[in-house]
Order: structure tokens, then sequence, then C-alpha cells
């Protein structure tokens, strides 16, 4: 038995670390099913694990994590670590699975040296095969391999592996993740032959300038390079000039196939050839400042955990190059590295973070970091090895990510020095240590515009701990910035991107950011009568617990991308079109690193009230990155009444490894100035119908209850309503985190979740039948003073509504800010057979205040149902800004359509807001019978306040009187 509970080194009995690479040496799988048994203790079965004749084990599959195979549970937390700090010591409750697989060696299995190679296990592998010990090892995102020459046979291999939950790894593995044990990548035998080369470091380096290329091998015996397509044939070690190449980059990821041939193997190469530098504080990349819009990925599948198959990986890269992403940081560890050769082979810039993260122990308050305890400085360096020897000979790969959020200490000297000497090719990032001397950017997460504009000019506040005007001061200065994670993409949002990267773009210094982050960690839950939903951290019953906040991603566990991935597209484009009616141009930027236009086509189109009328193409000049090329405006016949809007897209041209020719990358809209913009509804004079009964009034085609001015019938619907509305189910952007970000609890506390109704009164004026009453939550001496006014001109009914605060809004005892509500608006219920909504407005999908750039002005149709957004976690959702009218329809019932004055938001659904915010789960929300409809005057942004700064105060709504009015007509 090893003791490593009380041991913090990585390992023994393993290979050197070395490159990843494939080959035409025999290799054989040995995934598939195990025999397997769970213990609870880090002893496992004890001796039965390698008993050899011992029948009645359970199966399982390989790779796979035994929490998702029907053995113990999954547990997430965020930072908490699951056991004491009591480094490298853990609980005697380890609960410990004991895996076999019996194998042959295929008959041809060929002389030479065999070695067996495990890609992850998570988190330390004891490992024996015909019951001699191989030894162990822990760092569970990273390979490790053991010389097997002379303990495997051609026949009846017992192969064990004794894997324990907990180690003194655990400590170094804190990431914000479900704590997933098992087998986890694949394990391979490999069949090294004679005079074969174990481990290859390629050299290609690129000059932009000369366009020149030069290229080195170097092996670990001596062997053959041939790259045919170059006309290269050299022995490894010899440097070759290549007087012309063309370079990698993320856009165009040229990679230059061949062979390394050693002994009796030949060795896949696949070079890019490119340059990494850090020039007067910018990254530059093959001569150009790079631009890296990036996402944030772990790795994660709802049913398979970190076990991703390969076809899910590329599901992964085709999601992000179509949605305009071009760089992956790999939080927070090192990926499977078939990941990064498909980032080779699609194109995708990658920062490579190494699997470190021990910030569990701030618990501690930092005492006895690993990162500063010299006993943990081997482990440590172990995982930074095993890391860069893998993943050295990746073009993708261009900087190195120490770990994350492990604060500081003496060991990041060592690690720093150790890359450096390894590989100077790649630049280094770490976040959390506020001097910056390890780390070639200045790096933060979360921070708000104003930290950045500071950062933008080189002016940042000088990091607690670090003298002002000191070296560490310039040097951080001096050094290009990468916001590492920003936009948490929890639930309804992340609010805000457009401003984020209209600020990223404005100064060479922002190397790039990454959304935090690409997925939720959801798993795959059932109920008890078997309906399947998304499971998080809370579903489980264990303490501590990191809740909903595994729920994180852009896209949905499913790999559905939430509408919040829509917006990211839009902000990042890499190419922008503006169109300027007014002096009648387009212009389009080309905001890309490396390619020019000729990868794509531009196309234009108008509407007129969101119907299709002209279209055509565009002839858009060539342009290279940084620059710009303008055309003149179509020549579109203005439209006799209506708005006219005009689209122009920028599509690919060609069919991509990634997408095919037509896959919209970009696309800017604007109004063309018309004859009449007006939505052409004026008020006639017609006389009003108004009837007065004694317990209800008429008016055209609706009734009012006399008592309350409750709209009770319009032309034989029932309705119910309008009450001023808000509120809105809190978001879990609204929920915030920490003491920044109270708004969903200041809204909890002063009651705009129960705001109580009162009518004044309801008299007749002018032919207009006036509502006036007050709305304000118990307890508080605020409110809102109402007026709902209704018309009829004998074709339309007109609300209009008059909203004004009272009272002291501005004074909460719940931190700086004033009491703002999410929404300002009106709610009706209406009948449940209303099926289909039709609009002209912003769409297809959800939009609001800060994030909108996505929907695009249009006439659209959808079931109401599918106006839902399917957070797993319910809250808001589904709102639409800048409606011009909303059409609801269904099976026998009259077309019933709002036209606003001014533009108005809308939210339809099966449920009330007070539901939707009860409900843990989406399957619990139930059809209420009524679809409840809010025609708003607005509802405030969405930011991203579950991690980082508090909604800006422009997407708040101001305390302040509103007016707005709605035409409501019926088919
Ligand atoms: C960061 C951390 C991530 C994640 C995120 C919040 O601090 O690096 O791993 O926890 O916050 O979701």
């Amino acid at each position: 038995m090893i003791e490593y509970a009380a041991d913090p080194g990585p390992g023994s009995g393993r290979r050197r670390p070395r490159a990843d690479f494939t080959s035409d040496a025999p290799r054989l799988s040995l995934n598939g099913r195990w025999e397997f048994r769970l213990a609870e203790t880090a002893a496992g079965t004890g001796d039965q694990l390698l008993a050899a004749d011992d029948p009645g084990w359970d199966t399982i599959r390989v790779p796979a994590h035994w929490v998702l195979e029907g053995h113990d549970r999954p547990l997430y937390t965020n930072t908490a670590f699951p056991f004491p700090i009591d480094p490298p010591r853990l609980p005697a409750q380890n609960p410990t699975g004991d895996y076999r697989r019996r194998f042959d060696l295929p008959s041809a299995w060929p002389a030479g040296r065999t070695v067996l190679r495990f890609q992850g296990v998570d988190s330390c592998a004891t490992v024996w095969l015909n019951g001699r010990l191989l030894g162990h090892s822990k760092g569970s995102r990273l390979p490790f391999e053991f010389d097997v020459t002379d303990a495997v046979r051609p026949t009846g291999n017992l192969l064990a592996v004794r894997v324990n939950r907990w180690s003194s790894g655990s400590y170094l593995e804190d990431q914000d993740m479900w704590w997933l044990p098992g087998i986890f990548r694949d394990v391979e035998l490999l069949a090294r032959p004679d005079g074969a080369s174990d481990d290859h470091f390629v050299h290609a380096d690129y000059d932009a300038a000369a366009g020149t290329g030069e290229l080195r091998v170097d092996a670990d015996v001596p062997g053959l390079v041939e790259l045919p397509e170059l006309g290269i044939r050299v022995a490894t070690g010899e440097t070759v000039r290549l007087e012309q190449v063309q370079p990698w980059s993320a856009e165009r990821p040229r990679l230059y196939r061949g062979t390394l041939t050693a002994g009796g193997e030949r060795i896949d190469l696949a070079i890019g050839f490119r340059r990494v530098e850090i020039t007067d504080g910018v990254l530059i990349i093959n001569g150009r400042p790079v631009k890296l819009r990036g996402v944030n990925r772990h790795e994660h599948d709802p049913d398979r955990g970190r076990a991703l198959d390969r076809e899910t990986m590329i599901d992964d890269i085709v999601l992000m190059k179509r949605h305009n992403v071009n760089a992956v940081r790999t939080a927070h560890y090192p990926p499977h590295p078939e990941f990064l050769r498909l980032c080779d082979e699609y194109g995708l810039w990658v920062v490579e973070e190494c699997d470190i993260e021990t910030h569990g122990f701030i618990y501690a308050g930092w005492q006895g970091n690993p990162l500063d305890e010299p006993e943990w400085r081997d482990a440590l360096l172990d995982r930074i090895d095993r890391m860069i020897e893998r993943d050295k000979n990746r073009p993708s790969v261009i900087i190195w990510s120490l770990g994350n959020e492990s604060w500081t200490g003496r060991n990041l000297a060592a690690i720093e020095d150790r890359i450096r000497r390894r590989d100077p090719s790649r630049p280094l990032h770490y976040e959390r240590e506020p001097s910056y001397r390890h780390s070639d950017f200045f790096s933060k997460m979360y921070l708000d515009l104003d930290e950045l504009r500071l950062i933008a000019d080189r002016a940042e506040p000088t990091p607690d701990g670090v003298e002002a005007g000191s070296d560490d001061d310039h040097r951080r200065r001096g050094l290009p910035f990468l916001l590492c994670e920003y936009a948490h993409a929890m639930g309804n949002g992340p609010g805000g991107l457009s401003d984020y990267q209209e600020l990223l773009e404005s100064s060479d210094r922002f190397a790039g950011a990454f959304v935090w982050e690409w997925i939720d960690h959801g798993l795959t839950g059932r109920t008890e009568s078997g309906e399947a939903y998304v499971r998080h951290g809370g579903d489980t019953d264990y303490r501590p617990n990191g809740g909903s906040y595994c729920l994180d991603g852009l896209l949905f566990a499913d790999r559905t991308p939430s509408p919040g991935l829509d917006e990211l597209k839009k902000a990042i484009e890499p190419v922008t079109i503006m169109i300027d009616p007014e002096a009648g141009t387009i212009t389009v930027r080309n905001r890309q690193h490396t390619a020019g236009l000729e990868q794509l086509r531009f196309r234009w189109h108008t509407e007129v009230d969101g119907l299709p009328a002209e279209s055509g193409s565009l002839d858009v000049p060539d342009c290279r990155p940084g620059q710009r090329a303008s055309v003149p405006l179509p020549r579109v016949a203005p439209a006799e009444t209506g708005e006219t809007w005009l689209t122009v897209t920028a599509e690919l041209a060609h069919d991509q490894l990634w997408a095919p020719a037509g896959h919209e990358i970009a696309w800017a809209q604007a109004q063309l100035p018309g004859p009449s913009t007006g939505s052409g509804h004026g008020l006639s004079t017609t006389t009003p119908e108004l009837v007065e009964g004694q317990t209800t009034i008429t008016l055209g085609p609706a009734t009012f209850d006399r008592g309350t001015g409750s709209l009770i019938d319009l032309a034989g619907l029932p309705v119910t309503g309008p009450t001023l509305d808000l509120w809105r189910a809190p978001t879990e952007n609204d929920r915030g985190q920490g003491d920044r970000n109270r708004l969903a609890a200041t809204w909890q506390a002063v009651g705009l979740d129960r705001v109580l109704h009162r009518t004044d009164a309801v008299h007749v004026l002018d032919g207009e039948l006036v509502i006036t009453g007050r709305s304000a939550p118990a307890t508080q001496p605020f409110g809102v003073i109402t007026r709902f006014a209704w018309r009829w001109d004998g074709s339309e009914l007109r609300l209009t509504v008059d909203a004004d605060p009272v009272g002291p809004w501005q004074e909460t005892p719940y931190g700086k800010h004033a009491v703002t509500p999410p929404r300002i608006g009106i709610r009706l219920g209406l009948p449940g057979g209303f099926r289909d909504a039709t609009w002209f407005g912003r769409g297809p999908d959800e939009s609001y205040a800060d994030s909108r750039a996505a929907a695009r002005v249009g006439r659209f149709t959808r079931p109401i149902d599918a106006l839902q957004t399917p957070y797993p976690v319910p809250q808001e959702n589904g709102n639409h800004v800048d409606t011009r009218w909303l059409q609801l329809s269904g099976d026998g019932l009259p077309a019933l359509r709002v036209t606003g004055a001014p533009l108005f938001d809308f939210t339809a659904r099966r449920w009330t807001s007070e539901a939707l915010a009860a409900a843990d789960h989406p399957h619990q929300l139930e059809d209420s019978g009524r679809v409840w409809l809010n025609l708003d005057h607005g509802q405030q942004g969405l930011g991203s306040a579950s991690c980082g700064p508090p909604l800006p105060d422009r997407y708040r709504l101001p305390i302040r009187p509103v007016r707005y009015s709605v035409m409501i007509t019926l088919d």
C-alpha cells in the first residue's frame, strides 16, 4: 500500500513526461468495460484487487467517472475543500474504486518496449500489472506512463488500478467544478519499437517581416524529419531556413504535415509556423497585435462529466468558431490532448492552464498554501512538466498559464524558471499574484468598465501589497493585459458584452478577454416520475455545497446555445459593418488578425414593417486587418408607409472545416429614411361608445368592473388586469454575489415582489375612462400613483399608463443604491387559448436593455411556449425590447394586437413571475391556464453580478414618472 496520504509527492515509478503524438507504432486501447468495486476507505478492497480468480465484481465503463455510473455521487463545491484542511492528510472516509482489466497482447505486438499510458485519473491511481506494483500518480488532468516491458505477458494480463477519490493531489485541485473521481480519460498500451523516439520538440518560427520560417525538430534519438510539402528532409536537430512559408494562425490554421522517423516508427507531425512575442507591452503574433476573443472552457458533458469523446470536443470547437470565438483558456487544467490537436486543425488560440488551484486555502487565511510550501514544490513542478512536455508541439498553444486562484508563494519562482528554461517561446500567465513578477501579462477577473479604462491607459491603481513606483509597479504597467475571466454567464445574461468589447478593442494593451464560462456544468437528473431535468450542486444532499453556481455557461449543459452566446457572437464580430444612411455609405472594418475579406461575401436586404422587400449583394473591396472599406448604400425604393430597415450581412464565401458557405459572421441594420416612419395609429375622434352600467362600464369591445376599474372582458375574452408590475422573477445576476450587489434581496426586503394595489377612483372624463390608484408594498411609505386612461375611437382601444413614483424610494437601508424596480409596466391575464405571438420589434430571441445587440428589428412569429428560455434555474427570461406591435392568436380566438406608443417590452408566458421565481427547476412550472402578458415601459438590464461588478446605473430603471400608451385592437 502506498502511503501517499502523508506524502505530498506527485507519484512514483512513472516514466519521464514527454510529448503527446500519434504514430504508426501499434497501440492497444484498454478502454471498455472493466471490473469494478467501490470501497469506503483508501485501502480499497485490499488484496482482493490482485486476486486473479475472484468472481463477482461489478463492471464499469472506462473512461468514466464512477459517480456518474451508479456508484456513490458527484459533489460540487466552488472554493471549499470537501475535507478538512490539514495538508497533505485526508480523512479516513475516502471512497476508493478498485478497477481490473484483463487483456492479451495482439499477436503482432512488436519487440521493443511497451508503455502503459493513462491520460487522466482523478485523483490518485496506484497501478499493478500481473501483481507487480508499477507505481502511483496524482495530477488528475495530466497523463502518466509506466514502462511495462518486463511485466506484460502475451496473454492473460491482469491490470489492476486502485483509484482514491481524495489524495494529497486534491489539495492542488480545488477548481470550481464537480469532484468527479475515476479513470476518466483513455488507457492504452503503446508499443515503443527499438530505436523509436520517445520525445521530440518542434521549433517552428515565423518571421513576419521577411515572410520566412525556420524549423528544427529536436528529438531524444536521431531521426529523420520529412515535410514533403516544403521539400524538407533533414535530420533531427538540424535547422532549416524557409524562404517562404505560410504562418499558422487561428484564422488560417496552416499546418504542414509530415513525419519524424526514428527506429521502426513514423511519428505524425503537424507543424504550424508562428511567433509569439510581447513588444512594447503588446501581445504580438506573427508581427501583428492579436485580440483574443475568448471563452473559458471546462470539459463537461451532462452524462459523462469530464470524460469527453472526440465528437463532443469537435462540437465545442465548431460552436466556438461559429460564434466568432477565436480563443480558449483551458480553465483550469490541461484538456484531453485531442482537444488541442483539434485546436491546431480548426484554428483557436489557446491559453493552456495547468491543473493547479489551491483556492480552499482561503479558509485557512492562506496558511499552508502549497504554492508557498517547499514540500509541495515537486508536486507543482511535476504538473507543470507534464503539461509543457505533453503539449509543447501544439501551435495553437500560445500562452502557458501556471494555474488558477492559488494566491502566491515561494514556489512560483521555481515554476516560472522551469518553464522559461524549457520553452522560452511562449509567454506565461498567472492572475492571482499581485506583483505579476512571474507573469508576462497583467491579468484580472470580473473588472468593471471604469477599472478597464484605467488599464487601457496603463493607469491602473497599484495592486495591494505592491509599492507604488517600485520596479514591480513599473514592470506591470508595461505588460499587456488579459481579462482572464469576465461576463459571468450564469442564468439570464451576461449583459454588457458590447460595452466590454468596445473597450477591449480600443487599446492594444488588451490582449483579450475570456468569458466565464463556456458551458453549464449541469448533470442529467431524473425526477421520481422519470422526467429529465438539469441537476446542479444543490440537488445533491451534501455540505458544503456550491449550489447552482456550476451553471454559468454560454451553453446549456446539453450544448444548446443560450441567448448569451448569440449576444457574444454579435459583440465580438471579426468584421464590423457600419451603415450610415445619411452619408449613404456602408463601411466594413476588418478586425481580424490575419485574414482579409476574401473569405467573406456581403449581402443586403430590406424589410418594410418586417416584411421582405428588396435584396442584393454588395461588392466590398478587400481590406487588410485593421483597415476599413466603404461602399455606397444600395439604391432602395422608399416605401410608401412603414419602417424600412436595411440589413447587411457578411457570410462565409466558401465552406470551412467548421461551417458551410453562407454561415453568417457579422451583420448590421439601419432604418432608412422614408415618407412615414410612424405607426399610423393616430387617434380619430369617432363618438366614444361608453356605456355605464350598474356594475360595469363598457367602452367599445372592453368591459370594466365599475368598482375596481379592472378590465374584465375584451370582445368576449375573459381578461384580468391591468395591474402595475414593478418586479420580475430575479435572475441569478439580480441575486448577485457579496455585498456589492443586492438587487433581488432589496426588492424582496422592501416587498416589490408583493405589491398591493388600490383603486382610488373610476371616472369618465371627456369620453375617457380614467382609473386612478396607488400601488405599493406593505410596510413601505413609498409607492407609485397610477392612472390608467382608456379611450375607444371606434376601431382601437387606447390605454395610457401614468406611473408616478411617490415617497422615499431613494432612502433604503440596503446598501448605497436606491430601490430601483426591475420592471415598470402592466400585467394582463388572458385566456390560455392564445398560442402564438407575432411581433414587429427586436427578436427572435430574448433581449434586454444591456443585451440586445444580437436581436434584430424584424417581424417574428413564435409559439408562446417557445418564447421561454429554459434556464435550468427558473428566472426572468423571454423579454423583447423595442416592440412596435405584438399580436397574439389562438384557435377560435380573435387575434389580439397591441401597438405601442412609444415602443414597449413584452413577455408572455403561461405562469406568473411569482410562479417562475418559486420554481427550483423548469419541470415544476405548471400551465396556469392563462397567458400572462406583460406590456412594459421597460425592464432593467441583466449585468453579470452573480460574479462581477454591479449592474451599471444606466441599465437600471430610474425612479421618475413614466407615461406610455398601448393601442389594442381585435380581429
Ligand atoms: C473565478 C474562478 C472560476 C469560477 C468563477 C465563478 O473566480 O476562477 O473558476 O469559480 O470565478 O464562477
